[in-house]
Order: C-alpha cells, then structure tokens, then sequence
C-alpha cells in the first residue's frame, strides 16, 4: 500500500502525513465507489494547536491518494480553530460530516466546542451547514467526535463523547426523525462503567459487526491496572458489546471492557462499513505524552509526525469477543519459521516458547509460554517500558514498517501496535 501520489513513499503500509501532524481517523466512508479516509491534520506545526480535516481516497483499500482537505476553519466562534474529529454519515446520496468546532481564547486555550455539519455531492468538495444544536446544559466545553447512524425504525441517533461538570466522562446522545432538529436524550450508558469513563471520554463509536452491537470509546485518565497490564498507555481505546435500545436510547452493557490493542500507541479508532457487510478499522497510532511527542524521530528528519494504523477487519466471534486482522486487501505476508532478525515487510510466523525478536537497536519481542512481551527503549528518556499480552501465540502475523510494527494473533483476538525507531 503506497500512498500514489508522494514522490517517495515513507511507510509502506501505513498512512501518514505529507508535514505537520497527523491524529485520528475521520469521517471513513465508502461513497460513489470510492473509499474516503480523512484525518485529524495539523499543516502547520508537528503540534495539536490547530486542526483541519485531511483527506485519502482510494479506489481499492491499498492505493491512497492525497486530495485537498475536506474541512477547514473559517466561521468565527463555532470552529474558527480547528475542525475537530467526527464521523459520515449518507443520506439520500449525498456524503454528510458531522463534527466538532473548536474555538481557542488569546492564550490558546480550548474555550468552545460546537457540533457542525457540512455536505457534498462529489465526496471531495464540502459546504458548511454551521451548528447542529446548541451546548448541552450540565457539561463542560469538552464535549466532541459526534458519530451518527439510523436505528432500525429509521430514526437518526448522533452520539457524542462529554464531559460532567462534575469532570466524569460521558456518551451522551441526540435523536432526530427529520435528519435536521435534534433531541437530546441524556446518557447513552447512564451508570455503568463508571470505573473505565475517566474524567473525559473521547471518540464513541457505535457500529455494528457480525449483527452484535459494539461501543468503542477512548477515555482519558483512567489509573493503569499494572497487575493486568491494562490502560498502561496515558489515554486509552476499549470496548464492551451489548444492546442498544431505540425507544429508551440506551446501550446496555453485556461484556467487560476490553483494550482494543494492548500496545502503546493506539487511540481513537473509527470504522467504514463496507458494502459486502464487512466493517474495517483504522486507529491513530500516535497517542503519546507531550515530551514523547515532540521527540519523535521523523519531526527532525522529515518534519511531520504520527501515523494511521493498517486498516483491519473486524468480527465477533462466539464468545462474544472483537477480533482483528488486516484486511485481506493490503495483505502479503511471507511464512518464515522462527526468525531471528526482520526489517520492513509481512510475515506470519510460527514461533516456539523461547522465541526472541530484535527490531532495530531499541525493541526487543519475547514469547514466555502465552505471553508476548514487547520491550522498548523509549526515544525520549533513556528508560526501558514494555508492553505484553497472554493468549494463543502459536502462528503470530508481522506487519513491520519503516518505525510501526501491528502483531496479530491468528485468532485475532490480540493485537500490540507499537512505534520503533
Ligand atoms: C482524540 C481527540 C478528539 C478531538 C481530536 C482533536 O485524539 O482529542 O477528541 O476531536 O483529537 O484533534
């Protein structure tokens, strides 16, 4: 997968920006034939003070290509700046983005946050359609990421990640019949969860996969379960299956909360549902501390940061647990039998109890019976973290980059995602 129209292509598998940074995916949609990657973009800087709405198509899921971003900032006091995450939505064929407005005070604090939508015809060119509704009452100015889907009774339900005044995380929820005036409906989970809501909670995702109904959230400040080797990263992605029901607009909550990928950088993963029923992810590998962030290698040597994970496949299987690969459309691995030494391309491996990898200076990959270690000196600070998961590691899939290795499990059910240099 070669980003087409980059002189030289940087990561192999992986999108990422031309300059400045890059966070979450947005907006994934496949319109009038063609599949639609946006992303959170700051141009200008390898920092988070500005955010534009970047944008790939592709004809085919492997070859993207770079168009002009889709949303910019330019109405005063609603998202003057920055274009916030958010989702698309069709309807009656035409491509809707829903999203979130910030407006910064002369200190450049985030002081406003507004929900805005905008339309298109062609999928590349956008019309402002301003706010959605006004700030609900009881929360901060940290509410964002609006996602929208149809309910089975043809109601449209939007979903939001908030902040309590109380400084509880939330998902709140909006429901509309006509597409245009919006009904504000209260919690979408009410009281549960509170011990994995954090103080905010970012990105929700609502999406359906095998016929189960999946919520996907990001929250911020939870306390790592170091015993678990759970939320380790500063914010993290989970989670649960269950129910979801029109009338009362609630989810209720069947599983426990689970880590999407167990390794360090994954954050703020949205999904594409494809024709054929297949729903691929695509997530942000590229949540980090402040200091982190700005030492990362390629703001120095190539002046942007951050990348997209590959996209994956997603399922349920029988016990009620997510499952992730890469897509088929991207794959191309080579079998090799427990080595020792790899630089970037696919392998799927079998490897034995003892099994080591060494990836460049910095990484060090072991097996110890179930669990999967991985061992990273961090670029920052001369410190040694790691990162690891138990589960069945007898066939293990590679995809190495230029500095992001994906480890996937044949069973899907773990997969570790982790930036080398
Ligand atoms: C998640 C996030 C979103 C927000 C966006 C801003 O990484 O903080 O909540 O909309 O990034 O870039």
């Amino acid at each position: 997968m070669l980003v087409t129209n980059d002189e030289t292509a940087f990561e192999q598998f992986h999108l990422y920006p031309t300059n400045g940074l890059l966070n979450d995916p947005n907006g994934l949609v496949f319109f009038k034939g063609q599949y639609h990657v946006f992303y959170q973009w700051n141009p200008y800087a390898c920092d988070h003070k500005y955010k534009e709405w970047g944008h790939f198509v592709s004809d085919d899921l492997k070859t993207w290509q770079r168009v002009a971003s889709a949303l910019k900032p330019s109405l005063e006091n609603l998202d003057s700046d920055g274009i916030y995450s958010g989702a698309a939505f069709i309807h009656e064929d035409r491509l809707y983005l829903f999203y979130t407005g910030n407006v910064r005070d002369e200190a450049g604090h985030s002081v406003k946050s507004s929900q805005m939508w905008a339309v298109s015809d062609d999928g590349i060119h956008f019309e402002k359609l301003g706010e959605l509704f006004p700030h609900p009452e009881g929360f901060t100015k940290d509410v964002r990421d609006p996602m929208v889907w149809q309910g089975k009774n043809g109601h449209y339900f939007l979903i939001l990640g908030a902040q309590h005044d109380n400084k509880i995380g939330d998902i709140i929820i909006y429901e509309s019949t006509d597409f245009k005036t919006w009904q504000y409906r209260g919690s979408l989970i009410e009281d549960q969860l509170l011990d994995v809501r954090g103080y905010m909670l970012e990105c929700p995702g609502f999406v359906d996969v095998d016929g189960r109904q999946v919520l996907m959230f990001s929250p911020q400040g939870l306390t790592p379960d170091l015993e678990n080797h759970r939320f380790e990263n500063i914010h993290n992605t989970g989670y649960v299956i269950g129910h979801f029901d029109e009338k009362t607009a609630r989810f209720h909550v069947e599983t426990e909360f689970k880590e999407v990928d167990q390794g360090f950088e994954f954050y703020a993963p949205q999904t594409m549902s494809l024709l054929n029923g297949r729903r691929i992810m695509w997530g942000w590998a590229g949540m980090m501390t402040p200091e982190r962030e700005s030492a990362v290698p390629t703001i120095k040597s190539n002046s942007w940061v951050h990348v997209l994970t590959v996209p994956r496949e997603l399922h349920v299987n029988d016990h009620n647990q997510l499952t992730q690969q890469p897509i088929s459309e991207i794959l191309d691995p080579e079998e090799v039998d427990n080595v020792k030494n790899i630089s970037v391309g696919q392998y799927r491996l079998n490897i034995t109890d003892d099994w080591q990898l060494q990836l460049g200076q910095n990484v060090t990959i072991t097996r110890q019976s179930d669990t999967l270690k991985l061992k990273r000196r961090q670029w920052e600070a001369d410190v040694v973290e790691s990162r690891q998961f138990t589960g069945n590691l007898d066939n293990l899939l590679l995809i190495v980059d230029v500095d992001i290795i994906e480890i996937y499990t044949s069973d899907g059910l773990n997969v570790l995602t982790s930036r080398w240099f």
